[in-house]
């Protein structure tokens, strides 16, 4: 790889919705390239009910992180390896909150990089108090009327008052 080329890196997942853990791995990511493309997935190795629509996600993304010039939010359709060779970026970013999430995320970096030999995945690790977060904890615990506000963005936690009917 040239040295001197721009250092592209993607951070991939559901976001349903994103999550102030997730926000604190993508602020992370930017110490290690120089651009980093949040790639909301349409097709997920988990089978997923959805509440926002990839849109939406992609809407809330950009807004949370509208003060990070060197982050570009877009979705994918397919495989995550054709949509990192299609951006030229061989860097791939997920957060490892426990060791719960190993298996399942060393089995996804090793299938990349079945598919495509140059795919790096880089692991970090969110601060501890995002440990215990998910999106569908947020999502069920926001049905259920109970208080998120310390685990979302402001504006995430508006649009998810609007979509649950709760004002
Ligand atoms: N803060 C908060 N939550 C976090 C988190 C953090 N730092 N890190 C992970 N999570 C949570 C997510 O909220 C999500 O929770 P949920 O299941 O409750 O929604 C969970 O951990 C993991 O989900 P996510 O990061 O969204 O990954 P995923 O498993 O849904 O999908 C893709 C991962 C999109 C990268 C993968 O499915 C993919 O590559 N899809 C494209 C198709 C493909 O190429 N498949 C072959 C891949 S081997």
């Amino acid at each position: 790889m040239n040295s001197t080329r721009e250092r592209v890196g993607l951070y991939p997942g559901s976001f349903d919705p994103i999550t102030l853990g997730h926000e604190d791995i993508a602020r992370r990511a930017l110490s290690v390239v120089d651009r980093l493309i949040i790639a909301v997935a349409h097709t997920s190795t988990h089978d997923k009910r959805g509440l926002f629509s990839v849109q939406e996600r992609v809407g809330l993304i950009r807004e949370v992180l509208e003060d990070e010039e060197r982050i570009e939010v877009r979705s994918f359709e397919g495989l995550l390896v054709e949509f990192a060779k299609a951006q030229g970026a061989h860097l791939v970013f997920r957060g490892l909150r426990a060791v719960s999430d190993f298996e399942y995320e060393l089995q996804m970096a090793q299938m990349n990089q079945e598919l495509w030999p140059d795919i790096e995945t880089i692991f970090l690790v969110p601060e501890v108090r995002y440990s215990f977060l998910s999106s569908s904890l947020v999502r069920q615990v926001a049905t259920l009327g109970g208080d998120v506000s310390g685990l979302v963005s402001p504006s995430v936690l508006k649009r998810l008052h609007e979509k649950l009917g709760g004002g």
